[in-house]
């Protein structure tokens, strides 16, 4: 009744933003993502008659609230799918910041569902984890494999045909780098869920993110393949920036850029110009993404690094799928 998963962050290279079904997390538009080899939540689930209710331990603190209420609603399902009843503890530490736009609800929800159905002696193959994880974030059903990922939007209304699957293992491109800048570490405002909403509803420019998204992922897929860096990082870019541009025409307009943000977009302009190949990606979240080759990445990581607003870099390459470990957390 107890086992613990590792789970990867996803950065999306073609982003996930809106959905058509919000209680089920069905996606508007499919997405392309890249998991990581680094940015980890490890969490370890034990389901037990001694626990009167679920109790979630984030990074050492109990969370009560809304955080723990999504992890409570994931148990309830996953419970409800393994037809188990047992209440559980729930630990988990993330290596990286917290609800900061670096993805820590992808990997969290990949590593619970991981260990929860493991813990309740559940086996399911990758599709149905998937799809399991899905329900607890969209992005999470990513996380479930490694190097790169596609997650169709599927059409079906009970969402079956809705998860991700791997387009290119972690090895294909070893080349292709990502370095995450932390520009401010601490929680967002408006987290993805609300804010895709709010999308959704009231920007007029929405519509023409949903046009435009089967030429990204073409491109991205295309890119992909070919090991094609300028195309995959130009897609990226561009895709990223029309994402905000949905964000920025909201009726509240939402807006996660930060003056840093616009720093580290401009020093990524100048190493473009003065000939050094990176593109930027951004989430929901003021952390820029710059994606690049390996032989370039120390230098880029150096120049962005000297930036007073970048407190911290993470370089990743593409990293492993969602595994089960031996370690426990308690
Ligand atoms: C901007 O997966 O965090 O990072 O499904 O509501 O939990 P929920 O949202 P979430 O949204 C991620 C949005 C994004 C783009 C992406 O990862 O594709």
């Amino acid at each position: 009744m107890k086992a613990t998963a590792t789970a990867n962050a996803n950065i999306a290279l073609v982003k996930y933003w809106g959905k058509r079904d919000e209680k089920l997390i069905l996606p508007t538009n499919s997405s392309i993502s890249m998991t990581t080899d680094k940015m980890t939540t490890t969490t370890t689930v034990e389901f037990g008659k001694k626990y009167k209710s679920d109790i979630f331990v984030l990074n050492g603190k109990k969370i009560s609230g809304k955080e723990s209420k999504n992890v409570q609603k994931h148990l309830g399902l996953i419970r409800k799918i393994c037809k188990k009843k047992e209440k559980a503890r729930v630990e988990s530490t993330n290596n990286f910041p917290t609800a900061a736009g670096l993805a820590s609800s992808a990997s969290g929800f990949a590593a619970l569902t991981l260990a929860a159905t493991h813990a309740l002696c559940v086996s399911f193959d990758k599709k149905h984890l998937s799809i399991i994880a899905r329900q607890g974030s969209g992005s999470a059903c990513r996380s479930i494999f490694g190097g790169f990922a596609e997650w169709k939007h599927g059409e079906k209304s009970d969402g079956t045909d809705s998860y991700a699957h791997q387009i290119a293992p972690a090895e294909y491109w070893k080349e292709f780098t990502m370095i995450a800048t932390v520009v401010f570490a601490g929680e967002k405002k408006i987290k993805s869920r609300a804010g895709m909403k709010q999308t959704v509803k009231t920007s007029p420019l929405y519509k023409s993110w949903l046009e435009t998204a089967g030429n990204d992922l073409n491109s991205m897929r295309k890119g992909i393949f070919a090991k094609n860096f300028p195309i995959v990082g130009k897609t990226a870019e561009s895709n990223a920036l029309k994402m905000h541009a949905t964000m920025f025409t909201t009726k509240p307009p939402i807006i996660y850029w930060s003056p840093a943000t616009i720093k580290v977009i401009k020093a990524v302009q100048e190493l473009r110009e003065s000939g050094t190949e990176c593109y930027f990606t951004m989430d929901a979240g003021p952390q820029v993404k710059v994606l690049c080759l390996k032989k370039n990445a120390k230098k880029i990581q150096a120049k962005l690094s000297n930036l007073t607003e970048v407190q911290k870099t993470i370089l990743c390459a593409p990293g492993s799928h969602a595994k089960i470990s031996l370690e426990h957390l308690f």
